[in-house]
């Protein structure tokens, strides 16, 4: 699903916002008091709305404390409206921020309800609209919610996320809550926003190399980092063309996605796409070899034979050739290692003329391939040789941002305006 970014508003340039923070009712609001802190130290001014459902899991009296502000839960408060009513408070807001966004009140926002106090204020208020949505996999997943996504971001509605991986009801797919510094990082208008003006093209996910009509080759990429990588590369301002190889994942706010199949294809639409792009990075997992010639018909078993020989072509290497061009942009390749990891990383920065190896140990438990955290050793080629940089576990989607930056802070160095 790809949404448009919505409305922008680019807020008072040097100065904090005045955000309201809506809270509703999923698990994620625990991590709703971290992000109230983070929008505080970051300068803003921060008042804080709760649903009924949100504080079951979390209390007002933590956001209060947190954001030195009273907080607001009810629509028909006289104590409160006496204070600063509820339009008064539509007015003030500048930003309105809602984190976590669930099922149930995408749905109600989406269709203008106003029966409670934070629909609301959102009915109410011309201020810019911004959510992170956090549901189960399943939910997310449903018609009825992509629906309400779409026109919610036709309404003006600015979407992050949601981020994939296990969720607190023990499934695993789309629908967790982006990691509050990732939402500070996207809401980020005030500082000069790193990537504005830049084209990043992202590889992401497996490739899939056909044997016959109904079989094929490929791996275990789930494309998690590489959606990470976009989505980051989005935040920061970026325009980014997301060449997808076959995952089950939803595109990021603000991507332009771009589906494939086989490496070949993979290979003609990043060098389509990568025309006067200004960072490349390849995080796909491409199949090295393709079936010479793929059976026209499904292959069956012969009898009386115990052995099937396939005969394997190498595939092109993508990365290794948009490194080649003679307008190549910031060339950033990823190694999977199970050992070695600097000795690795550095022979294909060499080998493959890139410009950043971000080198992952995928034998370490719970990082790398599927799962949600990663860990990463960072190697650059730099005037005097080779640099680097690691850094340590974490979520996909903060990785991504780290790495993300440390290119574009190469880029600049490598090509000082
Ligand atoms: O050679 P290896 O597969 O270990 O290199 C990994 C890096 O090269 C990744 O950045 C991957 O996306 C890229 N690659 C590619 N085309 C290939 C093989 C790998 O772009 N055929």
């Amino acid at each position: 699903m790809s949404l448009s970014p919505g409305h922008r508003n680019a807020g008072r340039p040097g100065e904090g916002r005045r955000i309201l923070l809506g809270i509703s009712a999923g698990i994620a609001a625990y991590k709703s008091a971290h992000l109230a802190r983070l929008l505080k130290q970051a300068g803003h001014e921060v008042r804080v709305v709760m649903t009924e459902g949100a504080q079951a899991f979390i209390t007002p009296l933590t956001l209060q404390a947190l954001t030195g502000e009273p907080v607001r839960t009810s629509l028909l408060d006289p104590e409160a409206e006496a204070g600063m009513g509820h339009i008064e408070l539509a007015r003030w807001a500048d930003l309105i921020l809602v984190a976590p966004a669930t099922a149930d009140l995408m749905a109600r926002l989406a269709h203008g309800h106003a029966d409670d106090l934070l629909t609301t204020l959102c009915l109410a208020s011309d201020a810019e609209k911004v959510m992170a949505p956090a549901m189960n996999q399943a939910m997310w997943r449903q018609p009825a919610t992509v629906r309400n996504a779409h026109r919610l971001a036709e309404d003006g509605w600015r979407l992050l996320g949601p981020d994939s991986g296990d969720q607190a009801c023990g499934d695993v797919g789309p629908g967790r809550m982006l990691e509050p510094e990732a939402i500070l990082a996207a809401l980020d208008d005030t500082a000069p926003r790193e990537a504005a003006g830049l084209t990043v093209v992202i590889t992401a996910g497996p490739t899939r190399e056909p044997l016959d009509p109904v079989r094929y080759l490929s791996n275990h990429s789930s494309g998690k980092m590489g959606f990470a990588l976009a989505a980051a590369a989005a935040a920061l301002g970026a325009r980014v063309l997301l060449i997808s190889g076959p995952v089950a994942l939803p595109t990021p706010a603000g991507v332009e996605r771009h589906d494939v199949e086989s490496a070949r294809e993979m290979h003609d639409a990043a060098h389509r796409l990568a025309r006067g792009c200004d960072l490349f990075i390849g995080c796909a997992a491409v199949a090295d070899y393709r079936a010479e010639t793929p059976a026209e018909h499904k292959l069956k078993k012969r009898e009386g034979e115990h052995t099937l020989t396939l005969r394997l072509v190498k595939n092109p290497d993508i990365i290794a050739s948009i490194a080649a061009r003679d307008d190549r942009p910031y060339v950033v390749g990823f190694a999977a290692e199970t050992r070695d990891l600097e000795a690795y990383a550095r022979d294909k920065l060499a080998r493959k003329g890139l410009d950043m190896v971000v080198a992952n140990d995928v034998s370490r438990a719970g990082l790398g391939f599927g799962a949600d955290d990663n860990a990463a050793l960072l190697v650059w080629r730099d005037a005097d040789g080779t640099d680097q940089r690691s850094l340590p576990p974490q979520p996909k989607s903060q990785l991504a941002l780290a790495v993300v930056r440390q290119a574009l802070a190469r880029l600049r160095a490598a090509a000082p305006p």
